[in-house]
């Protein structure tokens, strides 16, 4: 077995504290993080993440135990906090003893993080922000991921590399820090892990792993894509709370725009209020995602990803994408320790 001895010294917390061999996440995405590849990853020594996106409690109960037949090894489950059903779906996770549960798409409301805790799960949050991360861990979060804008999906402003500077020299000794967003070589991964953070989390290198369920013509919109392809949405109205997604460019994205003009009226009419509205968005992107990921519709679907799509060249199994970001990063750390 090849080991990785500078890696593995630089991912010794957060791969104890996930459960893994090797501190690396694939972060959750919709409709692509499900069962196989999940199991695929952390079978391959790295750490899975379901995926729930807009799942009933029944659909994620089914997805947690077909995971589990598929893998005996840790795994986590992502929440999106404006979920209408998440305490069920927590309750679904404590059910299934789910050991980590990662909250995203903003603030964790009162009394979720305190309920996952309670099944003994340790809790995973976003931040975006030294005083939100400060926060965030303060009210139980036991690790924090920061995530730059050049991640695909749903985005915030400030890029990886800011992020970093800012809250992992600030955060990350005392705290677990993992570092997301526009990560495909591992000699990124050794430089954040150099600045103190306890992992990587990547998802745009994954997506088309040989065991991710993504469709061939989404695969092959990945494999045809360089960075500058990989846009982040933009907002039509100040009010409309839309948080921007990057993906490929294509005739859906101006669909969204269409959507949010049509949203913005619903809201001008009153038939809906501000909370419904950013559901409509939400419901669209799920659908949207769903076209690209599950039914191949790459001309109006949405094919989130991040910047760093231009390195994903082809089809690999799991294991070999992590073999070779495992080896990336120990030749960089090697080359520095040398220099
Ligand atoms: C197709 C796709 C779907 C995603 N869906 C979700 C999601 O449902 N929930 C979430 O928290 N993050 C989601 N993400 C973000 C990933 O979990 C991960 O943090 C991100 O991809 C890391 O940045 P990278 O794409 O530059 O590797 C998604 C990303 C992609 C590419």
């Amino acid at each position: 077995m090849t080991t990785y001895s500078l890696t593995s010294a630089l991912m010794r917390r957060g791969a104890e504290f996930l459960g893994s061999d090797h501190a690396i996440l694939c972060g959750a995405m919709s409709w692509v993080s499900e069962r196989n590849l999940v199991a695929a990853i952390s079978n391959a020594g790295g750490f899975g993440v379901i995926a729930c996106g807009a799942m009933t409690p029944e659909l994620l109960d089914t997805e947690i135990a077909a995971t589990k037949t598929l893998t005996a090894k840790p795994f986590g489950v992502n929440l999106i906090t404006m979920h209408p059903m998440l305490f069920d779906l927590i309750a679904v996770c404590a059910k299934h003893q789910v050991g980590h549960v990662v909250l995203a798409g903003g603030i964790p409301p009162k009394g979720s993080v305190e309920a996952i805790k309670e099944s003994g799960a340790k809790v995973i949050c976003f931040a975006p922000t030294v005083a939100l991360g400060k926060k965030l861990l303060r009210s139980g979060a036991d690790a924090l991921v920061i995530e730059g804008s050049e991640a695909g999906g749903h985005i915030g402003p400030v890029s990886t590399s800011v992020l970093a500077q800012e809250i992992l020299p600030e955060l990350a000794q005392d705290n677990l820090v993992f570092v997301a967003g526009g990560i495909a070589r591992g000699e990124a991964m050794a430089g954040y892990l150099e600045m103190g953070a306890c992992g990587a989390q990547l998802g745009t290198r994954f997506a088309c792993a040989t065991e991710s369920i993504a469709h061939p013509l989404f695969k092959k919109a990945f494999f045809r894509a360089s960075a500058r392809d990989a846009v982040a949405s933009v907002q039509v109205d100040p009010r409309l709370p839309v948080i921007p997604v990057r993906a490929l460019k294509n005739k859906g994205s101006e669909e969204f725009t269409a959507k949010q003009i049509a949203v913005a009226r619903m809201l001008d009419e009153g038939s809906v209020d501000m909370g419904q509205a950013q559901l409509e968005i939400e419901h669209f992107w799920a659908g949207a995602l769903r076209r690209a990921v599950i039914d191949g519709d790459v001309e109006r679907g949405s094919i989130m990803a991040g910047q760093s799509v231009g390195m994903v060249t082809k089809e690999e199994p799991v294991v070999d994408i992590i073999a070779t970001l495992l080896a990336e990063c120990e030749q960089a750390l090697a080359r520095r320790k040398a220099a």
